[in-house]
């Protein structure tokens, strides 16, 4: 049911779990900034430790053996291989400490996928404007060459961006989120355009000067839940539907995969609002020049993180300001029969990834999808035998696998997030996605496998052996 070549992997990202933030010449992130001010993150925490897995690198490879993936998705730090964020200086243990890994994975066999950007960009841009600012764009397609040609060689699956929404919601509208700015209704745009600008010039680089040697596929990860509408039927609600999923995924995927623009839904809304307001300036959502790499074709696959699902109906404004939930008009609700047994945010839906794989298909063209991140959190009392989680993976992987035979969707590969308890962003260690139990009590950071983790080992050698029958 699953091709020969899935992809059987689980994800971690560079600030979540590496640590050494000062180690070795690394320069600081917007990260390592923002935990360091006061009431950002759960209990003033922070990653400058983590996992640590900077100095512990073997022991996350044993865990990736122990699982038996094929595939270990990981993120660079930019900061760490590039002090400044320019390649004008190259920090060479930096370089040493991610070929390392990338030599020790292809030689457990295991293949790497490489995600250039997760949420931690170099400090040093942040102060010139970081992703507010539109040479990003350039300085980001720099530090793309630069790991294309450093490590391409040997890394075939490439992440451009990571969650271009998370970034330019959390940390721009909301401010949640490093860099913290809330400018609402205006900074995440011009965040979500300079990603895309970012992500388009450095898959034309990889396209003009890397693939026909290095035969590798870049994509970037596009986070989105499955929206229904609050009342099945209901007109409005369809269509606060329609615009939920314009203003969340249609604002990454319908550029890249269909038009090389944004959906007609969001520029009309976000116009709409803009007058509503009184607002004078050129439009929030910026344009695309035709002068600069094309937007349109910028996605050899489908890179999709998905968590959950919600029900949408009209509405969820904040008064009388602009802001993106004004403009969006449209709010999630959540439906009582989806439990909710970790975070607030996440109700556990593992028939709502078949839909949107559904979706998915029939919206972009049948493309090849790799579900680079899927999972379900622990919060309070560890329970190292987490049963839930445990049924959990089991019902989404068998929801992936109807997708696949029933529905026709071309599914390549499926990350589970993540290898290992680590920093969760604005809620720090308070947050568990592990398949490994993490002790940051000891000094040693022991990892144990949880039961999830048990029953992940024995859903990938399940389905491999079906695989090769
Ligand atoms: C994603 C993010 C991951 C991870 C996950 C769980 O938005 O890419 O880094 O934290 O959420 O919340």
């Amino acid at each position: 049911m699953f091709p020969c070549d899935f992809a059987w992997g689980a994800g971690t990202a560079a600030y979540q779990i590496e640590g050494g933030w000062q180690a070795d010449g690394k320069g600081p992130s917007i990260w390592d900034t923002f935990c360091h001010e006061k009431g950002r993150v759960f209990g003033e925490q922070n990653g400058d430790v983590a996992c640590n897995s900077y100095e512990l690198w073997e022991k996350d490879l044993e865990c990736i053996q122990q699982l038996g993936l094929t595939h270990y998705r990981l993120s660079l730090s930019w900061a760490r291989l590039l002090p400044d964020g320019t390649t004008r200086h190259i920090n060479q243990k930096g370089l040493q400490y991610y070929n390392k890994v990338i030599d020790d994975l292809l030689t457990c066999n295991v293949s790497p996928m490489v995600t250039l950007y997760h949420f931690d960009l170099p400090q040093a841009l942040q102060d010139q404007g970081g992703w507010k600012s539109p040479g990003i764009a350039t300085l980001f397609d720099s530090y793309a060459k630069f790991c294309f040609q450093t490590f391409g060689d040997r890394v075939k699956l490439w992440i451009t961006i990571n969650e271009p929404y998370v970034c330019a919601k959390l940390g721009h509208e909301d401010g949640i989120h490093a860099p913290g700015l809330k400018e609402p209704g205006l900074a995440a745009y011009l965040v979500g355009h300079n990603m895309l600008r970012a992500h388009a010039m450095a898959w034309h680089s990889y396209n003009s000067f890397y693939r026909t040697e290095q035969k590798g596929a870049v994509s970037l990860a596009i986070n989105s839940d499955w929206l229904e509408p609050s009342r099945a039927g209901c007109a409005e609600d369809i269509a606060a539907t329609e615009r939920s999923l314009a203003f969340t995924l249609g604002w990454f995927a319908w550029p890249v995969f269909v038009t090389g623009d944004y959906p007609e839904i969001m520029r009309s809304a976000i116009d709409a609002q803009s007058k509503k307001f009184g607002y004078s300036g050129s439009s929030r959502l910026p344009s695309f020049s035709k002068d600069e790499p094309a937007i349109l074709g910028t996605a050899d696959f489908f890179a999709l993180n998905y968590y959950t699902s919600r029900k949408v109906e009209p509405g969820g404004g904040c008064g009388e300001t602009l802001c993106m939930k004004s403009d969006r008009d449209a709010g999630e609700v959540l439906d009582p029969s989806w439990p909710i047994c970790g975070v607030s945010w996440l109700a556990v839906v593992p028939h709502g990834l078949r839909k949107l794989l559904k979706y998915i298909k029939d919206t972009f063209n049948n493309p090849a999808v790799y579900i680079t991140e899927n999972g379900f959190s622990q919060v309070g009392p560890l329970q190292t035998e987490d049963v839930q989680r445990s049924e959990f993976y089991k019902d989404t992987i068998f929801e992936v696998a109807k997708a696949i035979q029933e529905d026709g969707v071309n599914v390549r590969g499926y990350f589970a997030w993540s290898l290992l308890d680590n920093f969760e962003w604005a809620d720090g260690f308070s947050v568990r996605f592990g398949l490994f139990h993490v002790d940051f009590a000891d000094a040693k950071l022991r990892r144990t496998m949880y039961l999830s983790g048990q029953e992940y080992v024995k859903m990938i050698l399940k389905y491999k052996s079906a695989q090769s029958t």
